[in-house]
């Protein structure tokens, strides 16, 4: 298992992100690969709303510039087995606190050459208004991830802000993907190449950011989120930006 030392867990604390050396084996990442190729080669989970276009607006017979899968592990049980979740969990709980919880994954593909970018935000702006989180992601690319097949980028400091305003990418309630809605000063960014099967952790409100997939092959990012349990606010949020979407994905979900 893996043992964070402490200047790892107060540079999470500060920062709001980490980066980390490899959490699995060549092997165990090809193993991975297959399974998330196949899944999205057979588009699992496109007709009951799970398989979308994370960026655009996802019609019949259109190719998804960010093909994004919720819960693979529904489609592919045998994801989630292994040393690297192991690991990952191991990480999140000396991060979060023995509480910590896995509370999901998923899968977000960045096809050779087309990929678009994954516009700055914070995950929680995709969470329930009504509830105060401590959570996190790990982000965990099947091959290399470099700036040039979008690699994650983070602003230092950010997870100590507020929820910023968001809105649909591009401004439209057909696409699934939120964007701030509000110019920042991203500066500061830092970027965080990994080699296959390292991973970057963030808290759910630190500022991220991927580009797109400029390289010759497609980039697989796995992302498994952790969390200890959710406290009911008193009163909600206001995530307008939640209200009136009105995507293909939720059609195809509501069909069923
Ligand atoms: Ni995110």
């Amino acid at each position: 298992m893996i043992k964070l030392k402490a200047e790892q867990i107060l540079f999470f604390e500060s920062n709001g992100f980490l980066v980390m050396g490899p959490i699995t084996t060549d092997e165990e990442l090809s193993r991975l690969r297959t399974i998330y190729d196949r899944l999205f080669e057979m588009q699992a989970g496109r007709e009951n709303g799970d398989q979308f276009d994370l960026a655009g607006t996802d019609e019949e017979g259109k190719p998804a510039g960010l093909p994004q899968i919720l819960t693979p592990s529904k489609y592919a049980p045998e994801l989630l087995k292994g040393n690297y979740f192991d690991n990952a969990m191991s990480i999140a709980k000396q991060l979060l606190g023995p509480q910590a919880r896995f509370t999901g994954e998923h899968a977000i593909l960045k096809p050779a050459h087309t990929g678009s970018p994954t516009p700055w935000h914070q995950d929680e702006a995709y969470w329930s208004p009504e509830f105060d989180y401590h959570a996190l992601s790990l982000w965990m690319p099947l091959q290399q991830a470099t700036l040039e097949n979008g690699c994650m980028e983070f602003i230092p400091g950010s997870h100590k802000r507020d929820i910023l305003p968001h809105q649909s990418i591009g401004n439209d309630p057909r696409i699934h993907g939120l964007e701030l809605a509000i110019d920042i000063d991203t500066g500061g960014k830092v970027s965080c190449p990994l080699p296959a099967g390292g991973a970057t952790l963030h808290l759910s409100r630190t500022l991220h950011y991927t580009g797109p997939n400029r390289s010759q092959e497609p980039r697989r990012a796995l992302i498994l989120n952790f969390g200890t349990p959710p406290v009911k606010r008193t009163k909600p949020r206001d995530f307008y930006w939640q209200i009136g979407k009105r995507t293909a994905r939720m059609e195809r979900a509501s069909r069923d």
